[in-house]
């Protein structure tokens, strides 16, 4: 019997907080039938960053298609369909593409008599790496670096997590996302970066590293602007030396906070998660920076990075199992926040 008297099995996530849609079967937490995703990349890239409106009528026309897809790629489509539970997550994230997936799993979790989940979209991130890693040691320190989030976790088992540091200003993909923009390289900025980047000099602009000796918070709006002057100054810079140049100092960053966070816990593992998490140079740094530390690397593969909806299953298999359901009338939160030990 489980924690909370609930078995959860055969998990059904949703995942609409942001800009793509995505629909998972994933079971006991763990093993993926189906994983489905539509994304609005090209809807919005005109506009240089989502648009909320668009976001969420995208998000309408697509789900219910997407979500049968994800239950027929599974073997489980059926009537009803043979599942336990529906997760979808409820914040944080854009009110109204929220509340398009979970409004849609909170009617057929209804519909089929199934109990819902109200999942936490950065613990659905931290869950992302247990999914491909389930024997990770704990105490685990998590960099969960998103568009939205830039967040050092100390995670000391499911559900059970320690605010180590975020940041102060700008997330990590948002600066990507800025500086790509600036330098019209497009959107998301990420990977425009990070390929712009691997034609080009690191130590061609020597970029500040904000906050690189203080402590475990982080900051990445000065550097964002220290960008613009640069290239103000030097106009005819290459972009590439810019984009590496930049990506050098946010990975510079990025790894030390998590170096000193591992230490600063006595961590027995290290990961990352979150879209900026594919990115290769912070991947390759954060290894060895374990290797150095000599504990072990959780590196979620790039797809479970980025926003998709295994990682929704996943954390609403624990979260049914150990908590219990949520209840219908569980709103959405485009602020919620991960539910950090006191
Ligand atoms: O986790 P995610 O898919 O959505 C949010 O929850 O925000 O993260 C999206 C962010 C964007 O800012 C995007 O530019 C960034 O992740 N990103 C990357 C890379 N791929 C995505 N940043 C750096 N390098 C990448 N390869
Ligand atoms: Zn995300």
């Amino acid at each position: 019997m489980s924690a909370s008297g609930f078995r959860a099995g055969t998990v059904l996530g949703v995942e609409t907080s942001c800009d793509e849609t995505a629909a998972a079967v994933v079971q006991e937490g763990s093993r993926v039938l189906s994983s489905v995703l539509s994304s609005q990349v090209d809807l919005h890239a005109t506009y240089g960053g989502v648009v909320p409106e668009l976001a969420g009528r995208a998000h309408l026309e697509v789900l219910t298609p997407l979500l049968a897809d994800a239950l027929e790629r599974a073997g489980v489509s059926g009537s009803p369909p043979a599942l336990d539970a529906v997760a979808a997550t409820i914040g944080p994230g854009l009110m109204g593409s929220l509340l398009v997936g979970a409004s849609e799993a909170k009617a057929l979790a209804m519909a089929w008599d199934l109990p819902f989940v109200g999942v936490n979209h950065l613990e659905g991130h931290l869950f992302a790496a247990l999914l491909e890693d389930p024997d990770v040691p704990w105490p685990l320190v998590v960099l969960l670096v998103s568009g939205g989030h830039t967040l050092l976790v100390s995670m000391e088992g499911p559900g059970r997590y320690r605010r180590l540091g975020a940041t102060l200003d700008d997330a990590a993909g948002e600066a990507f996302d800025k500086v790509a923009r600036f330098l019209g390289l497009g959107y998301p900025g990420g990977p425009a970066i990070e390929q712009a980047a691997a034609a080009g000099d690191p130590e061609a602009f020597a970029f500040p590293r904000p906050l690189l000796d203080e402590g475990l918070e982080l900051s990445f709006s000065g550097l964002k602007t220290a960008v613009v002057r640069a290239v103000r100054a030097r106009p005819d810079a290459s972009d590439a030396d810019v984009a590496a140049s930049f990506q050098a100092a946010v990975v510079d960053v990025l790894v030390a906070k998590a170096v000193r966070g591992a230490r600063s816990v006595g961590a027995r593992g290290l990961c990352l998660a979150g879209g900026v998490a594919a990115n290769g140079p912070l991947r390759v740094s954060v290894s060895s920076a374990a290797a150095e530390l000599g504990i072990p690397v959780c590196l979620p593969s790039r797809a479970m990075c980025t926003d998709n909806a295994a990682m929704v299953a996943a954390a609403g298999w624990w979260q049914l199992e150990h908590l219990g359901p949520s209840p219908l009338d569980t709103p959405c939160d485009p602020a919620l926040s991960l539910p950090f030990a006191a």
